[in-house]
């Protein structure tokens, strides 16, 4: 394939078969699309249509049944597990819908943790952690568990443990599928403010702000690209 170099991400004909024999069902019936470094890319689509299955594709966390799918120019169709582990770690950050944070550890805690299963020192996480904190304005609330912090703030903590590690392209499915609107706004000026820093950003998202503030819309149905608005 003849990615642009700029490209950060290349998928090429991405499916994704779930089950075997009779009762198998193709998530993705080939997918292709490139993003750019620096790109706010938004997926929507119908419950059921892939959105997921792809997001969970492009983080690494699942792999495609065939198809290509090349990330930061490095083709991970061949990889083996460790190696796609390794790469997840270096290149992304990942924004869950329901948060996901451990519920006994701090706010700090939580951010820390990535870097500490990448080798990152005990001083650096706490100082790395500290800071991601102040930038999503969450600064005096370190100390806090997810339980002492409202749903805005535990995804704002969400954000800054997927910063950790420094990566180049943060993922996020459906950010602010449990947030009331007021969240959700401050969530998105997050985002748009991650972006305005050159961060590449795809997110998974029903939600019409968030799709309006993005600069290309993927836009899925039964598995299948239909369109792309520019
Ligand atoms: N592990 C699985 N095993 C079998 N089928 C699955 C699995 N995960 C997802 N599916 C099916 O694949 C299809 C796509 O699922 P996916 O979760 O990607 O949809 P989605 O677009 O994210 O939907 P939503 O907007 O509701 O989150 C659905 O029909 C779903 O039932
Ligand atoms: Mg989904």
């Amino acid at each position: 394939m003849t990615a642009a170099p700029s490209c950060v991400i290349a998928c090429e004909a991405l499916t994704r078969v779930y089950g075997e024999g009779q009762r198998d069902y193709q998530a993705l019936k080939g997918v292709t699309f490139a993003i750019e470094r620096g790109e706010f890319v938004a997926i929507m689509g119908p419950s059921g249509c892939g959105k997921s299955t792809l997001l969970n594709m492009l983080g690494l966390l699942d792999r495609p049944t065939s198809g290509r799918y090349v990330l930061d120019g490095v083709d991970t169709s061949e990889m083996a597990d460790a190696e796609r582990t390794a790469l997840r770690r270096r290149s992304i950050g990942f924004v869950f819908q329901a948060f996901n944070l451990l519920p006994r550890l701090s706010a700090l805690e939580n951010v820390c943790l990535p870097m500490a299963y990448a080798g990152v020192g005990a001083a650096e996480r706490s100082e790395r952690a500290e800071e991601l904190l102040a930038q999503v304005g969450l600064g005096g609330k370190g100390g806090h568990t997810p339980l002492e912090l409202s749903g805005g703030e535990r995804q704002r903590v969400g954000i800054a443990r997927a910063l950790s590690n420094r990566p180049t392209i943060l993922l996020a499915d459906e950010p602010t599928g449990n947030l009331d609107s007021s969240s959700s706004r401050e969530i998105l000026a997050l985002f748009s403010a991650l972006h305005a820093k050159g961060m590449t950003l795809i997110l998974v998202t029903h939600d019409p702000a968030i799709g309006g503030a993005a600069q290309r819309m993927l836009r899925l149905k039964d598995g299948q690209l239909v369109a792309e608005d520019a």
